[in-house]
Order: structure tokens, then C-alpha cells, then sequence
């Protein structure tokens, strides 16, 4: 394999694994981030995020020499490969994804580009974005002799993230044109640097610049349809008696459908699945096709109504939450993560403290991040059994190994009264109401509202389960 000097141009969660697998691969790698903290936290080797073995080939990269960092776009002038690893966040002013990092890297590493006339050199976009956006970047490199880009998406999920990087089921080229021989250039330098990873033969797809783009975000718009989708059959399986979780299995077992992704609950969260479905709606809506992803907007407000029907079930639970403790399990947006962004947990728990409860919120890794949002609304408690004590109501919503394996006993000794709120349907109901635990799950029949006297309008099928022997039902 043939060592590439290369460069990942913004550092965040994305672009530091990037750069720190490129490195692994053996290629000698600067990675660029405007944030002087994070600049130095890494070439400290200090990860600025939980990742599973992250830490490992960071500090590997930096022994070896093979990775350094830097804020200084001059240091870059020698690389033969620019990977823009930057952030689309959500505009503040609607749905539509801010293109603006982009831009401003782009610009300025067209200022260091010159200095390597004549050789060839290639950009390689890796974030998500709305279809167009390689082709209107493209223009801004498009007076630069030999500068070629290749759009080429990124799959990895938070926490499997090294792996799904050096591993990756697929990868996606997307060319200008194809046709062209520039871009054959372009790919056969690329496929120099991703040498290794070809050894394992993943499927390497090469399209239009639009098609690797919209790759990306309908990939994660079916994801997140997918988990809306369960969610949406969930509400049914509450008023109609039937367990969410027994219709997903049986569902997931044909293999058209799959069983991944059908783990019904609280709903989506993070730094991705949120903004690239809200990113998408726009996109549709800029180019006059809106109508054809309506759609995503009701999977939208799926995913929001399971976080406000955790609220009412805390109310059905407790009355009126004025002055009651209620303690979260769970701050990241999903386990082995200290992710907050989007997080259903912190969202909910925001709830709960504007419905006037005193919420106490507990999670392993996600409790530093959580912080600033939580400021003044929640008591953070990395301790377990200290977060229980005293409780009224306890909601799971991040689905750690921790709170999954719960001894039901053990907590019930901890708290004030045992009811629990399952938003990740992990726990074994039988278990908690043999353990004496009112159990309140979102998508099991268990989850329908007390009878209320004289009510009539119940289907039949939810009652036995409602007024299960253990629980404190009225
Ligand atoms: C996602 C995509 O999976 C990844 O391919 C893309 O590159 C980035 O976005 P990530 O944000 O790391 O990755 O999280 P993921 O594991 O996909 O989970 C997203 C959210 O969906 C989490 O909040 C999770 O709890 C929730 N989820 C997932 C469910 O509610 N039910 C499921 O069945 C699966």
C-alpha cells in the first residue's frame, strides 16, 4: 500500500475518527478544526468524546507521528487528499441544513491549494448533505488547475463508529461526471487511500454527485421512518391491548422487512437522524417536490408525540406532577454513547421539570454533556442507586447495559414508591410486577390509562393486564 499525506478538515465527532483510521490505515494524516480546545485535546490524545476504541488508534496515530492536528489551513498546503468532515447543522431559521462550515473550509482551503501546482489533488466531501451541494462547492474549487472532488458519504454509527470505518458494508463514490477522466483520476486515488478497506471487498458503488448525496440522507430518512413506523404501530398496540414488541419480532422476521431498527420507544434522537430527516423535508421543499416527502414530517411528529405520551403516562402515574421526584435513566441519546444531542432523555426530562416535577437525571457517560442544557432544570447524579433514592416515578429512556440488567428488588429497596416508566421496552415486565413495580411500558398493553369510573369506551383486552396482581393500581 502506498502511503498518502492527507488532511480531514474539521475535527468533530465524524472527522476525528477519520483522521485517526486514516492514520491506522498508514497514511500520514493533519486533521483541521477551527476549535483550538479540541485541536489540542487531540494532539494531547485526549478523545473529546466517548468512542469505543477511538482512544486507541488516536493515541496510536500520535505515537507513531503518523497523526498531528492543527487550526492553521497553511499546514495543509502539502497534502495530496482533503477530507471535509465538517457539521451540517439544522438552520436556526427552519428545517434546511446550514451549508456554512462547508463553504468556509472550502474557500479557505482553496487559498492553500496553489502552492501544489501541477500535481493533482483531491477533495473528498464525507458530511451530510442536501443533494447539490458537491456540484455548488465543486464551482468554488473549479478555478484550481488539477483539483478534483469526490463525494463519498459517511455511514458510521456513534459508538461502532472505528469499525464502521475501517469496515464499512458499502462505500459510495459520487463523481461530477463519470464519463470523464478526470474523475476516473479521482477514483483510482481514492481507491489508493481506501486500499486496505478494499482488501475486504465491500461494495464500492460510483454515481452522480446527487445520487451519492441523496444515498446518504434517505438512508437515515428510511432509518428513522422505520423506528416512526413501530412507533406509530405502537400507539395502535396501547389502545388495542397488544405487546409492540411481539408484533415487531414477528414482523421483523420476514426479511424484506428486517428486524433492525423496529425497537420501539421513546424515538430517535442524536446528532444525525433528527436534522438529516428535517434537512431532507427542505431540501424537497427548495426544489418543488415537497409533496413527496410529506411524508417525513408525520415521521417527525411520531417520533416527538412518543417523548410528550412518556409525560402523560407520568401524569396517569402520579397525578399531578407539581413537587413529585421523578428520576431519568438516561441522558445520552443512546447507550454506550456521552452523545446528548437530541437526546429523548434530556428532552423528556425537560418536560417533566416544565410539568413542575423534581427531576433527578442519571446516565454513565452522558451527565458532563448534559450540563448546559440541564442547567437549573434537573439534579445530575452519575451514582445509580443514589439517583433512585427517593424517587416516586423512575423512567428509563436510554437503554444502557446498567439499567436493562436493573434488579427490580434491589431498586424497589431504593426508591419511594416502584413505579416505572419502560421507554425502551427492555424490562421484563413479569419480573418488576412479581417484584411488586407498577410497570408502564410505550407500546404494551400494560402502558393503557386506568379505567376511569364509568368509562366504557376501554377495549376489553387492555384490562386484565392493567389491573396485573403486584402492581398499585388503583
Ligand atoms: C445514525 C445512522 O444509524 C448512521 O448510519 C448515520 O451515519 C448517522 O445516524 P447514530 O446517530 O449513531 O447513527 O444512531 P443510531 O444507532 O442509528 O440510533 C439513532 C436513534 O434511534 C437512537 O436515539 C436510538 O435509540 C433510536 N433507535 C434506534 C430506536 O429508537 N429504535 C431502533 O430500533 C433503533
Amino acid at each position: 500500500m502506498t502511503t498518502t499525506t492527507l488532511s480531514v478538515i474539521g475535527v468533530g465527532y465524524l472527522g476525528a475518527v477519520h483522521a485517526a483510521s486514516m492514520a491506522e490505515l498508514g497514511h500520514e494524516v493533519i486533521g483541521l478544526d477551527i476549535d483550538a480546545e479540541r485541536v489540542a485535546a487531540l494532539q494531547a490524545g485526549i478523545p473529546p468524546f466517548h468512542e469505543p476504541g477511538f482512544a486507541d488508534i488516536l493515541a496510536r496515530g500520535l505515537a507513531t507521528g503518523r497523526l498531528r492536528f492543527t487550526t492553521d489551513y497553511a499546514d495543509l498546503a502539502g497534502a495530496e487528499v482533503h477530507f471535509l468532515g465538517l457539521g451540517t447543522p439544522q438552520r436556526a431559521d427552519g428545517f434546511g441544513a446550514d451549508l456554512s462550515h462547508l463553504e468556509t473550509a472550502v474557500d479557505a482551503l482553496a487559498e492553500v491549494l496553489p502552492s501544489r501546482s501541477g500535481a493533482p489533488t483531491l477533495v473528498v466531501g464525507k458530511s451530510t448533505v442536501p443533494a447539490g451541494t458537491a456540484r455548488l462547492l465543486g464551482e468554488r474549487l473549479a478555478h484550481l488547475e488539477g483539483v478534483q472532488l469526490v463525494w463519498n458519504p459517511e455511514f458510521l454509527r456513534e459508538g461502532f463508529a472505528v469499525q464502521d470505518t475501517l469496515d464499512p458494508d458499502r462505500l459510495v463514490y459520487g463523481v461530477h461526471d463519470r464519463e470523464d477522466a478526470a474523475a476516473e483520476q479521482a477514483i483510482a486515488m481514492l481507491d489508493g487511500v481506501y486500499a486496505r478497506i478494499l482488501e475486504n471487498q465491500p461494495p464500492r458503488l460510483v454515481m452522480g454527485y446527487e445520487a451519492a448525496e441523496l444515498v446518504k440522507t434517505s438512508a437515515n430518512a428510511f432509518l428513522a421512518t422505520k423506528i416512526s413506523f413501530i412507533n406509530a404501530v405502537s400507539e395502535m398496540c396501547e389502545v388495542t391491548g397488544a405487546d409492540v414488541t411481539d408484533v415487531a419480532r414477528a414482523v421483523g422476521m420476514d426479511d424484506r422487512i428486517g428486524a433492525k431498527f423496529l425497537r420501539a420507544g421513546v424515538g430517535f434522537g442524536g446528532g444525525c437522524l433528527p436534522k438529516d430527516l428535517r434537512a431532507f423535508i427542505a431540501s424537497a421543499e427548495e426544489h418543488g417536490v415537497g409533496e413527496a416527502l410529506g411524508f417525513l414530517r408525520e415521521v417527525d411528529a411520531i417520533n416527538d408525540r412518543r417523548r410528550g405520551r412518556v409525560v402523560e403516562l407520568a401524569r396517569e402515574l402520579l397525578g399531578d406532577l407539581h413537587g413529585r421526584r421523578v428520576t431519568v435513566l438516561g441522558a445520552a441519546f443512546k447507550p454506550d454513547s456521552d452523545d446528548v444531542r437530541d437526546s429523548p432523555a434530556l428532552d423528556v426530562a425537560t418536560r417533566l421539570r416544565a410539568a413542575g416535577a423534581e427531576v433527578t437525571v442519571t446516565d454513565p457517560e452522558g451527565l458532563e454533556n448534559a450540563r448546559p442544557r440541564m442547567d437549573g432544570l434537573a439534579e445530575l447524579e452519575p451514582d445509580l442507586d443514589t439517583a433512585l433514592q427517593g424517587a416516586e416515578l423512575t423512567v428509563l429512556l436510554t437503554e444502557w447495559s446498567q439499567y436493562r440488567e436493573l434488579d427490580p428488588a434491589r431498586a424497589g429497596a431504593l426508591v419511594t414508591a416502584p413505579r416505572m416508566i419502560d421507554g425502551r421496552n427492555v424490562l421484563d415486565p413479569q419480573q418488576w410486577r412479581a417484584a411488586g413495580w407498577t410497570l408502564r411500558s410505550l407500546g404494551r398493553a400494560d402502558a393503557l390509562p386506568a379505567p376511569r369510573p364509568g368509562a366504557t369506551d376501554r377495549p376489553e383486552t387492555g384490562e386484565p393486564e392493567a389491573r396485573q396482581p403486584g402492581t398499585d393500581e388503583p
